[in-house]
């Protein structure tokens, strides 16, 4: 990442801006919600299970407010340096370079810590301030109090049933956030998305998410071999291995079955409904 020069460069983001519009189904309120939240001046915190449409309301959001997208994969090697900058050393000498949240709020753009839950809570402290009322990020090791752009927004995402979940985070860095609960779309909806994704006809859609509804009733039944069910993501991709000319049954073992785990009685009661739709 080149580091950015004001002035020289009128828009160092520019590379992060969406050109064209995400394809984005609004589940029910998830736009209302954000764009309310955002114009309050509030960090959003989006919470739902894997695939069900967290990140591409982040880019349709970034797109439709067109602000640059700055995406950070969060992990437990992440460190407030990561977020935030560090002093480099090259042929010139030493320079500073800015962090991903730095960056976003100097320039304006959305920060979006994706998995924010898997990141150490030390790391993430230093967003504190600009997570509130304060707007302001403090550089330490460059002596600079940085405040943020006017649209600089903080959106973070986790997965409740992952293990910790919101309480491996800290209560003050979840008060910070208004949160908004995303899950896999009403079934009208879910078939517009995978037909519309999927290059496939909305009646071979429709069979999809009906198969996809009987694992979540398997996974939501606490069945322990089965952490959660198929994602609108594993639909999406099991239509895109018909359009590539797999038979329903085998694009459904490859994309759906398979991918949801390793238990054999798990993996036999996945087939079986397979074959029953297909
Ligand atoms: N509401 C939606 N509108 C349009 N497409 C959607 C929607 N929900 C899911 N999809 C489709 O499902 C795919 C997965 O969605 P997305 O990447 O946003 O999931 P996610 O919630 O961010 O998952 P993860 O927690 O694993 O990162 C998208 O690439 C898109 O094809
Ligand atoms: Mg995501």
């Amino acid at each position: 990442m080149a580091e950015p020069r004001p002035g020289a460069d009128e828009d160092p983001l520019r590379s992060w801006r969406l050109g064209r519009e995400p394809y984005y189904v609004d589940p029910g309120g998830q736009i209302e919600a954000f764009e309310a939240a955002c114009a309050a001046g509030s960090p959003v915190l989006l919470k739902g299970p894997t695939g069900c449409g967290k990140t591409r309301l982040v880019e349709f959001m970034a797109w439709r407010l067109g602000r640059p997208l700055v995406t950070v994969a969060c992990n437990e090697d992440l460190t407030a340096s990561d977020l935030v900058g560090r002093w480099m050393i090259d042929a010139q000498g030493m320079r500073w370079r800015d962090g991903p949240l730095a960056l976003a709020a100097r320039f304006g753009a959305i920060c979006y810590l994706d998995e924010i839950a898997e990141a150490r809570a030390d790391a993430l402290v230093v967003m504190h301030p600009l997570a509130d009322t304060r707007r302001a990020l403090v550089l330490g090791a460059r002596n600079e109090l940085l405040r943020a752009h006017d649209d600089f927004l903080l959106v973070a995402s986790y997965n409740p049933q992952h293990a910790g979940g919101a309480q491996a985070l800290k209560a003050s860095t979840r008060q910070r956030f208004c949160a908004i609960a995303c899950d896999y779309p009403a079934p009208e909806l879910e078939t517009d998305i995978v037909s519309h994704e999927g290059g496939v006809e909305r009646s071979f859609a429709a069979r999809l998410v009906e198969l996809a509804r009987r694992t979540r009733a398997l996974g939501s039944a606490g069945d322990a071999a089965l952490e959660e069910g198929a994602s609108t993501r594993m639909l999406v991709r099991a239509a895109q291995l018909v359009r590539q000319g797999l038979a329903p049954r085998q694009a459904c073992l490859h994309a759906l079955v398979e991918p949801l785990g390793d238990d054999p009685e798990m993996l036999g009661a996945l087939r079986a409904a397979t074959e029953l739709a297909f």
